[in-house]
């Protein structure tokens, strides 16, 4: 499966593909919010890509970005087991942050889900801390549906939760 947008290609990860997820999910920064911790070993990224073998089945797949050829990022979708909604999550690499690529790319995704895959309804949640996720989301037209107060054991601390929604009837291409 290949999407693409004005300047993006998503598209399924390759075995090729291990040393740069590795390479920038082991930035501190970028695991900061998120359940791995760092290093991410290459044999992680290695057993991760393997594992990403049919995107519609129920469970999370990743996808990777690509742009100019090279892999940027990756946007993951966890399709809830009624196959008709599903959770986002995305990750950039901070050299590719701060371009709009990450915004473009979960657009895209969000797109292909409910225009393609007819899903009701695609949710998110972070850190909320995470206030450049939490402005992704809003670009991109996710209502703000709730804060769970330490809800989250993650890295040694509780953590507030921001949750996010974006219902299909609510989406504008
Ligand atoms: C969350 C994350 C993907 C957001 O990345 P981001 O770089 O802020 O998002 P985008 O790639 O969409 O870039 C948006 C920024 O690029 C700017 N930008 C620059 N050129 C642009 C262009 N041509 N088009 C659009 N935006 C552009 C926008 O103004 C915006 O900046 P601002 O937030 O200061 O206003 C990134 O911080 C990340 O990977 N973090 C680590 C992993 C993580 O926490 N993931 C979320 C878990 S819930």
């Amino acid at each position: 499966m290949i999407l693409t947008s004005a300047r993006l290609t998503i598209r399924l990860f390759r075995a090729a593909d291990a040393p740069t997820l590795a390479d920038y999910r082991s930035d501190p920064e970028v695991a900061r919010y998120q359940g791995w911790s760092t290093p991410f070993p290459v044999d992680a990224a290695v057993k991760m890509i393997a594992e990403m073998t049919d995107p519609t089945a129920p469970g999370w797949f990743q996808y990777a970005v690509e742009h100019n050829g090279a892999v940027i990022g990756d946007v993951g979708v966890n399709t809830h087991e009624n196959l008709m909604q599903a959770d986002l999550a995305y990750t950039f690499a901070p050299a590719h942050q701060g371009h709009g690529y990450a915004t473009e790319a979960v657009g895209r995704m969000v797109q292909h889900l409910f225009t393609d895959r007819g899903l009701h309804r695609v949710s998110a949640e972070c850190d909320a801390r995470n206030e450049r996720s939490a402005k992704l989301l809003a670009r991109l037209g996710f209502r703000q549906e709730g804060l769970r107060l330490q809800h989250t054991w993650i890295k040694g601390e509780w953590t507030d939760d921001l949750l996010f929604g974006l219902l299909a009837a609510d989406f504008e291409p």
